[in-house]
């Protein structure tokens, strides 16, 4: 190709435990490049608290944690993308041990003398204690463990405040022949030049999109960015209907979005809420039989019902009496954070309300995170492979953050062969940028911003129905037409290039929603309150000849 554009063998778009797996793998064979929005750490990796999933223990088994696995899942799982990705859990995360990553061992916790056996924490929608954690911060943990070693290794190339715009394929260059993706445009913050970057693979690992909520527990980053460059390219986008919302996150005017862990139940908090005398009294047994540890579209769902039932503002968990030396050893993090709201849970209920969490739809890919498309792949919370099914089952998602990228360098070196010779050649243009700057632009960016995360909590939240649905296509529809408008005409920033993201992520949340005519998992519409069997396993399915 005759360009002045920067070559690389692979492309990694997005800087968490999924991305920097997938570069350490890829850097075996090849030169790599990550590229991220922010600073290398900041991602929704950082803040993950609860841990891995991971079958260690042998009185717990791989068909236990797949039993689990599914059943939160509500009959949307792959079995056998689900039973792979729990088989390679224990290798990786012994490599990820030997690499420096330090789990909390039962010594620590002073229950055990045996310097190797790890302290497994319980979460909702388990039925065995099978979590791997560093305390409540295993994810800035392994975040630096994998930081570490990106940066030792001489084929990877780390851009820091790179943020990608769009996925540069032979189709949008109007070649004719398969669809190939060649690389992507990418807005080096600093300078304000968009960079082109050919690479023979490209993956999106951007996290998730709880950012087209009022409420999230995800930190700024999360604007949907690889699912909307996915749609983009041509990729067919799945299940973006099943968002799971996190039962319990702080309620403090302090601080919107910081997460209670699901560990805190499973250390024996319960949910309690104030009864019309104002004791505290406990409400989950009308709803599972796993009570304050059930999955967590049941918990969240609960939660939102005793909420709008009774007109209070929270509910709270109480672990109250366990010790202070209990609390900072297990729950460092949320101990501190509570404290410095005014909360001591050692003696106080901790006040909670559901927040958006994590998004189990995404770029529709196989097991190795191929989506499709030759040359592009997706891992971690951008992508949908089957294994969350219409609910992902606590800490399950760092497992498949850390083993789906050795299937995927698998599948890439599978692939490469076909790909160095039937990828098209040519010549690729420089991104085209609009020139114009207007006073008024971030006044309009940012309340599109703030309409967006408004109306998709209103209407696109825990419990939906047809028409709240229908009125939020209504205004992302023109919204999305006021984006694109702006986007060509004026001088492209990170602000526009996230709101662009975020827009076209919730109108496929919004499409997919209204596709779904049942409720399963994570999806409640009041209209459909029933699960369909013959939708079992049906996925829903967007793609750009779908949407507007
Ligand atoms: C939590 O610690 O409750 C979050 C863990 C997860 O989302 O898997």
């Amino acid at each position: 190709m005759d360009n002045k554009g920067r070559f690389f063998d692979h492309l990694v778009i997005g800087s968490g435990a999924a991305g920097l797996s997938t570069a350490l793998r890829l850097a075996e064979k090849g030169t790599v490049a990550v590229v991220t929005k922010r600073e290398i750490d900041n991602t929704n990796t950082n803040y993950a608290q609860g841990g891995v999933a991971c079958v260690i223990d042998n009185k717990d088994s791989y068909n236990e944690h797949l039993k689990d696995t599914l059943y939160a899942g509500a009959n949307m799982c792959d079995e056998a993308v689900a039973r792979k990705i729990i088989m390679a859990g224990p290798s990786c995360i012994n490599e990820l041990i030997s690499m420096g990553t330090h789990f909390t061992t039962k010594g620590e916790m002073g229950e055990s003398k045996n310097k190797k056996d790890y302290h497994l924490g319980m979460e909702g929608g388990h039925k065995k204690r099978r979590i791997l954690h560093s305390g409540d911060i295993t994810g800035n943990e392994i975040q630096k463990t994998l930081i570490d070693a990106c940066k030792k290794n001489s084929n990877i190339q780390i851009f820091e405040n790179h943020a990608a715009i769009d996925l540069i394929t032979s189709w949008r260059l109007g070649w004719m022949g398969d669809n190939f993706c060649l690389g992507a445009y990418v807005l080096d913050i600093k300078s304000e030049e968009v960079k082109t970057f050919l690479t023979l693979t490209t993956t999106l690992a951007t996290g998730g999109a709880g950012k087209v909520y009022l409420f999230t527990s995800n930190p700024d980053v999360a604007c949907g960015g690889g699912i909307a460059m996915g749609y983009r390219a041509n990729a067919q986008i799945a299940n973006m209907e099943f968002f799971q919302f996190h039962p319990t996150i702080l309620y403090s005017p302090a601080r919107k979005n910081f997460l209670i862990s699901e560990a805190v139940r499973g250390e024996g908090g319960i949910l309690k809420i104030k009864n019309n005398k104002g004791n505290l009294v406990e409400f989950m047994h009308k709803y599972h039989e796993m009570q304050s540890l059930a999955p967590r579209d049941i918990v969240a769902r609960a939660i939102d019902n005793e909420l709008k039932r009774t007109g209070q503002e929270c509910v709270f968990i109480d672990i109250r009496g366990k010790g202070e030396a209990f609390f900072k050893l297990r729950f460092p993090g949320i101990y501190k954070e509570c404290l410095s709201a005014g909360i001591d849970i050692n003696k106080d209920p901790i006040p909670v309300v559901p927040a958006a969490h994590y998004c189990c739809g995404g770029v529709k890919t196989d097991i190795n995170g191929y989506t499709g498309l030759n040359g592009l792949y997706a891992v971690g919370e951008t992508a949908c492979n089957g294994f969350h099914g219409a609910n992902r089952l606590a800490s399950n998602s760092l497992l498949e953050a850390l083993v789906v990228p050795s299937f995927l360098a698998q599948d890439v070196e599978e692939k490469l062969g076909s790909i160095r010779e039937n990828r098209p050649t040519g010549h690729v243009p420089d991104w085209k940028t609009g020139s114009a700057t207007n006073s008024d632009e971030l006044v309009v960016i940012h309340h599109n911003w703030d309409e967006i995360r408004r109306f998709m909590w209103d209407y696109v939240g825990i419990c939906r129905t047809n028409k709240r649905l229908e009125r939020a296509k209504s205004r992302i529809r023109n919204i999305r037409k006021e984006i694109e408008k702006y986007y060509w005409d004026f001088f492209i920033t990170l602000d526009l290039i996230e709101l662009r993201d975020m827009s076209t992520a919730a109108e496929i949340i919004i499409d997919s929603a209204l596709q779904r005519k049942e409720s399963r998992g994570l999806h409640f519409n009041a209209d459909y309150p029933k699960t369909e069997k013959e939708l079992e396993l049906v996925n829903t399915i967007i793609s750009r000849s779908h949407a507007i």
